[in-house]
């Protein structure tokens, strides 16, 4: 199947509704410099996980300019729930803020301006939702915080995981053994129920188990 074509056909089937979507998203953005956001089909199935899961405490790892936190803010605001997102560098932290204040957030959204490896360690565990989407080098080394912090019972979401497979730039080469050695800890994990579906680039999903 051409997964492309497949994109296209499931964005026209939704483009009437009124959600936030990323094109939208980037016209309002007054940085030029910022690490890639994710698709609006991702941003559309976290939304659906929120919706199912009804999540009350979301940990994301890697803001970016703040789309998918925007994105998953804009169900929470629904389903009730609070955000706390980590972002490393403080420019594109500024951005995510302005966004956060526009579109009506900021009681949602917590933003931590700081590396997630010294953030983490410092949170209260049993968060309902853990979106890891952050350095794909420190995916595997900073997976146990993540399932640390994650309740029982709660999702764990992983955003990049099908990097070992696409036909990727050589600057992204450094990625793919982290990605893979990661794929690999959460699939033979004998505490999560877990897939990896293609969607965007690729996401994984997992359950922890009790
Ligand atoms: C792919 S972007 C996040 C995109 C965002 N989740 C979205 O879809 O809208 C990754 C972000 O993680 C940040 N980052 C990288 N390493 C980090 C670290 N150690 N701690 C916190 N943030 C980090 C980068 O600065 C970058 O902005």
């Amino acid at each position: 199947m051409d997964l492309e074509r497949a994109n296209r056909y499931i964005d026209g089937l939704y483009s009437k509704e009124q959600l936030l979507r990323k094109a939208e998203f980037l016209r309002a953005t007054a940085l030029q410099n910022f690490t890639e956001v994710v698709d609006d089909d991702v941003a559309r199935l976290i939304r659906l996980l929120i919706l199912i899961s009804r999540p009350k405490r979301i940990l994301e790892i890697g803001t970016s300019i703040g789309f998918s936190t925007c994105s998953m803010a804009s169900m929470l605001k629904k389903t009730g729930g609070q955000i706390t997102t980590i972002e490393f560098d403080p420019v594109v932290a500024e951005q995510a803020k302005s966004h956060f204040n526009r579109l009506g957030y900021q009681d949602v959204v917590d933003l931590r301006v700081g590396d997630a490896r010294n953030i983490l360690p410092t949170l209260e565990p049993d968060y309902d939702m853990v979106f890891q989407d952050a350095d794909k080098r420190l995916y595997p080394e900073l997976l146990p915080d993540c399932l640390h912090l994650l309740r029982p019972g709660g999702l764990l979401l992983a955003e990049d995981s099908l990097f070992p497979v696409m036909e990727l730039d050589t600057r992204y080469h450094a990625l793919i053994e982290p990605i893979n050695r990661f794929n690999t800890m959460i699939a033979e994990s004998t505490g999560l129920f877990s897939t990896l579906l293609p969607l965007g680039d690729g996401l994984t999903v997992a359950v922890k188990l009790d």
